[in-house]
């Protein structure tokens, strides 16, 4: 059996992705709370309520677990309902319990990375016509300046908007999230006013700190033509690629947003991240469907023997990865993975998962794509948005009612992991044995997947 220990570079950042409203509990003054008490609108009827209990003080001893799983970086974000409750008061009661966590990753030698808008909005942003309302932009900006001036001393790295495609999609095509439309044109308009945000905060937040790195955390779904010889199916592959992964990265990377409604100079957006963040977790098959209008034509499944999470969620498909990871060197910028992994309350999928997406961020750094960090989604079991407690993606397990963790064998992969700060064939011998013969033959040479490469 081949023995290899595949080294990451020193100062690679390996840590895990959570989010405000998904893990402090009590986040009563924003968009999300509101939806979850309506009817029908999470599985089960399920609500965040304590979710993993930060607000309350549980981070400590969660920022304890990552530290001694050998994590040397954090991604978290700020609940802006928190921080500005109603326009332009300012809680800093909320601010100085950021700064208590953020100091409490650096006391445990962990980098934060902040992100601003995770999702969830401040009630009184939603009453005024949230991301439809052009004044959004100004309102952004102006809390994410009482941030940068509170807390920009203490964090280096920033992500201004989460997957702000999910964001339109979700909640104005598919209407799973707040605020629940499903108006195409709309979810354009969204688009942009979440373009100029960005920008706005770009720009704010290089004013008052010139030092700081600021990126988005772009969510990259593979879409791959169900039938490759199908030139309808090329055709809706290549339609949701252009609209959900390239839009809004091409955007903030020239300056010009090409919606289908027509295109637009935004060019204060043009050239602003200093790094792409990528969260990415799984390929999509396409079809061409002309029963589905409202899907872009689309039929979009997991093909027969894919290799799927516990609720379906999630298909293994690493080559996703490489592809994700080509699209992103493309932009010529660092990367850092914001967000990767996969639901499985009983962590039967998740090792080899692990690994064989790391293999391919191994193999992608030494044809020298600029991988410089990896955030494993996520730390311990939260809340799931519109699905609630039923999907688990954590490397710890949560008792919802009791609030104990427990913690899984991904915890302790990973932490070999971050702790060698390589990838050896033993952690995968030990881990998930069954894709050890894949992913380190024993004869011939190793697929090194450099067919995109070139
Ligand atoms: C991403 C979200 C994150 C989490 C994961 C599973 O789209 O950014 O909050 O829900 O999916």
């Amino acid at each position: 059996m081949l023995k290899a220990v595949h080294h990451f570079p020193a100062g690679f950042l390996w840590g895990a992705a959570t989010s405000s409203h998904q893990v402090e509990g009590d986040n009563t003054n924003n968009d999300w709370w509101l939806w979850e008490q309506q009817p029908d609108r999470i599985l089960q009827g399920h609500r965040s309520r304590k979710a993993c209990d930060w607000w309350g003080g549980r981070w400590k001893e969660d920022f304890d677990r990552a530290a001694t799983g050998g994590q040397n970086a954090h991604r978290l974000s700020l609940e802006w309902s928190r921080i500005e409750p109603s326009p332009a008061v300012w809680d800093e009661g909320s601010l100085a319990h950021y700064r208590e966590m953020i100091r409490g990753l650096l006391d445990r030698r962990m980098m934060p990375m902040v992100t601003l808008h995770h999702f969830t909005n401040p009630v009184w942003v939603a009453e005024r016509g949230g991301w439809f309302n052009p004044e959004v932009v100004a309102w952004f900006e102006r809390y994410v300046r009482k941030v940068a001036s509170s807390l920009g001393d203490l964090v280096g790295l920033w992500i201004t908007i989460n997957e702000p495609n999910v964001y339109a999609t979700q909640g104005y095509v598919l209407g799973h999230f707040p605020p629940g439309e499903r108006d195409l044109k709309k979810s354009f308009v969204v688009t942009r006013h979440l373009v100029q945000a960005h920008a706005a905060a770009y720009h704010a937040i290089h004013e008052i700190r010139p030092g700081a790195l600021v990126g988005i955390a772009h969510h990259y779904r593979g879409f791959v033509p169900a039938r490759k010889a199908s030139p309808l199916d090329r055709f809706v592959a290549r339609l949701r690629h252009r609209l959900f992964n390239d839009l809004i990265p091409r955007t903030v990377f020239d300056g010009i947003l090409r919606n289908p409604f027509g295109r637009e100079r935004i060019p204060q957006a043009r050239a602003t991240q200093d790094f792409l963040g990528l969260n990415h977790y799984t390929v999509e098959h396409c079809a061409f469907d002309i029963g589905r209008p409202k899907e872009l034509f689309t039929h979009g499944f997991y093909p027969e023997g894919a290799d799927l999470s516990p609720t379906g969620f999630i298909a293994n498909d690493p080559e996703g990865m490489w592809d994700a990871l080509q699209w992103a060197h493309g932009f010529g910028l660092p990367i850092y993975i914001t967000e990767h992994g996969v639901e499985d309350h009983e962590d039967r999928l998740r090792p080899r998962y692990i690994v064989s997406h790391l293999m391919k961020i191994w193999h992608a750094m030494n044809i020298h794509w600029r991988v410089q960090g990896y955030f494993h989604w996520t730390l311990v079991d939260n809340f799931e948005w519109e699905r609630g407690w039923t999907q688990r993606f954590g490397l710890w397990e949560l008792d919802v009612e009791t609030q104990v963790r427990r913690k899984r064998a991904s915890a302790d992969l990973y932490a070999e992991i971050c702790q060698m700060n390589a990838l050896s064939s033993e952690t995968v011998a030990r881990y998930a044995p069954e894709v050890h013969e894949k992913l380190f033959p024993s004869r011939g040479s190793p697929d090194l997947g450099l067919t995109g490469a070139v």
